[in-house]
């Protein structure tokens, strides 16, 4: 089987639903068992319906965007499965559009605990209570929207090009024992995202190069990859996965 994940266990956030279920799915498949975690224990119970081999998946309700929620998660998905040898640090919230000078302080600092300083603070109980002395995979997803400026969604890119330099700081700190990388999706079909596509979708997709919206499984092939032994001599890489929305003509003059 290409990219396996025999006999590895692997917690992902924000993993009731979206891009973050279609990883978990991936890793169950390739035969890892597999801790999704999210706020809501409804949403994660939904969630645990879609999968075949239920005994692979375990359900921990927790919010990202506290240090102690994090060392709480991390610790009891070892405590379920016995080794945390992956972990993807996906989870994210956007709960404001307009323009950066006019966010509340409330907004702010939501998106800045939830998307960023989860990253490091689910890294660092990994490697405390883990990594640092069996090794181990972190995947952050960050957004195409940290390489650059968008309308309407810049403090969650500012938070996404922090994701993006704490997976390059993460890895030079945690190697060679933890290889840290990140992907970097284009618009996803998700509920996160559905402001940015439900109607107008047809006119979205003309501006990508492939012709259309990613699925949450074209982000999760990608993630198994950078999870397994396939990438077993990559850290601090930033992968995008965004059927060519980025490699467009610069508009300038040759
Ligand atoms: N969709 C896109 O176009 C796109 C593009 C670029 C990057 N991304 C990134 O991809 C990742 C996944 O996003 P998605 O589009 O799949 O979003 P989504 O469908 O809205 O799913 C978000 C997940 O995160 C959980 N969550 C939200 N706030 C949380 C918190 N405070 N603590 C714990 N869990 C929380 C949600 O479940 P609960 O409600 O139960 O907590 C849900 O499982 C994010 O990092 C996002 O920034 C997405």
């Amino acid at each position: 089987m290409t990219s396996s994940l025999e006999g590895r266990t692997a917690l992902v956030t924000g993993a009731s639903r979206g891009i973050g279920l279609a990883i978990a799915q991936r890793l169950v498949d390739a035969g890892a068992r597999v801790v999704i975690s999210s706020r809501r224990q409804e949403n994660l119970n939904e969630a645990l319906l879609t999968f075949d081999q239920r005994t692979s998946v375990h359900a921990i309700a927790a919010h990202v965007g506290t240090r102690s929620e994090a060392e709480r998660v991390v610790a009891q998905s070892i405590e379920h499965f016995g080794s945390l040898d992956i972990l993807v640090n996906n989870a994210a919230t956007n709960p404001y559009f307009g323009l950066l000078v006019d966010i509340s302080d409330a907004q702010m600092q939501k998106t800045y605990e939830v998307n960023q300083t989860s990253v490091l603070t689910h890294s660092g109980a990994a490697w405390h209570q883990w990594m640092s002395e069996h090794g181990g995979v972190i995947l952050n997803v960050a957004s195409i929207g940290g390489l650059g400026p968008e309308p309407g969604i810049g403090w969650y890119n500012v938070t996404k090009a922090a994701v993006i330099h704490l997976t390059k700081q993460l890895a030079f700190e945690l190697g060679p024992r933890v290889r840290v990388n990140a992907i970097a999706p284009g618009l996803v079909r998700t509920e996160l995202a559905r402001g940015l596509w439900e109607n107008n979708e047809a006119q979205v997709a003309r501006h990508i190069p492939l012709g259309r919206l990613g699925e949450p499984d074209d982000i999760a092939g990608i993630a198994q990859v950078l999870v397994s032994d396939e990438s077993s001599w990559m850290t601090g890489q930033i992968i995008v996965v965004d059927g060519g929305t980025t490699n467009q003509p610069t508009g300038g003059v040759a």
